[in-house]
């Protein structure tokens, strides 16, 4: 089965934006295996720290993106942008120079609000960023999830059918997606 590394790019106990990626997980887990990417050890991006090598958390979370059929953001909506949480992740991500674990990485973009808008200016803005440091970035469906209360249960199930369903076509999407642009991982197990 594809391996998916999720980041999830809110740091807080209760995230909305990490319980929306547990959903997904379960909706996708006959396609698709969720692998959570810890990205709150990373610290502040600094030049500076590769004085002594590769620190060790961005050792380990390169070699968590590379080892992953594809990676899926999920990001809350800060002042219609994205976290700093993951523009931090993205940058060391591309570092060392010359050793970009981004390159040709299929990726997707999904995140949740209690707003209305369902984050969809801060989806937007991260679409540059991914393009940049060379993801293969999926375009459709996008998912503007709008948190209301009851329409996810207690066990992470989704109450109301038709969203389910499209929850699970976006994630038949994925997976196709990373069969049409993705490369074989390098550390496959
Ligand atoms: C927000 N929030 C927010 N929501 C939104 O729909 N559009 C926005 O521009 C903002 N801006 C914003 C800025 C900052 C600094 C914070 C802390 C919050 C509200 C946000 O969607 C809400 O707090 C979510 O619950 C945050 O996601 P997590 O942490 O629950 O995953």
């Amino acid at each position: 089965m594809k391996t998916v590394a999720v980041i999830v790019g809110s740091l807080r106990r209760d995230s909305i934006n990490r319980r929306f990626a547990e959903v997904l997980a379960g909706v996708a887990r006959d396609r698709l295996s969720f692998r959570f990417v810890e990205i709150g050890d990373l610290p502040l991006y600094n030049d500076d720290l590769f004085a002594e090598g590769v620190p060790a958390p961005l050792q380990r979370f390169k070699d968590e993106i590379e080892a992953a059929d594809g990676v899926l953001f999920v990001t809350p909506e800060y002042n219609r942008s994205f976290s700093p949480a993951i523009k931090n992740a993205v940058d060391w991500g591309t570092r060392p120079w010359g050793q970009n674990s981004w390159a040709g990485k299929p990726a997707a973009i999904v995140g949740a609000t209690p707003g209305g808008t369902g984050g969809a200016a801060g989806q937007n803005a991260l679409k540059g960023l991914l393009n940049v440091v060379d993801t293969v970035l999926m375009g459709q469906p996008e998912v503007y999830f709008v948190w209301k209360d009851g329409l996810i249960a207690e066990d992470n199930s989704v109450t109301d059918p038709a969203t389910e369903a499209f929850l699970k076509s976006w994630a038949a999407r994925f997976d196709d997606w990373i069969d049409r642009v993705g490369t074989p991982r390098r550390n496959a197990a």
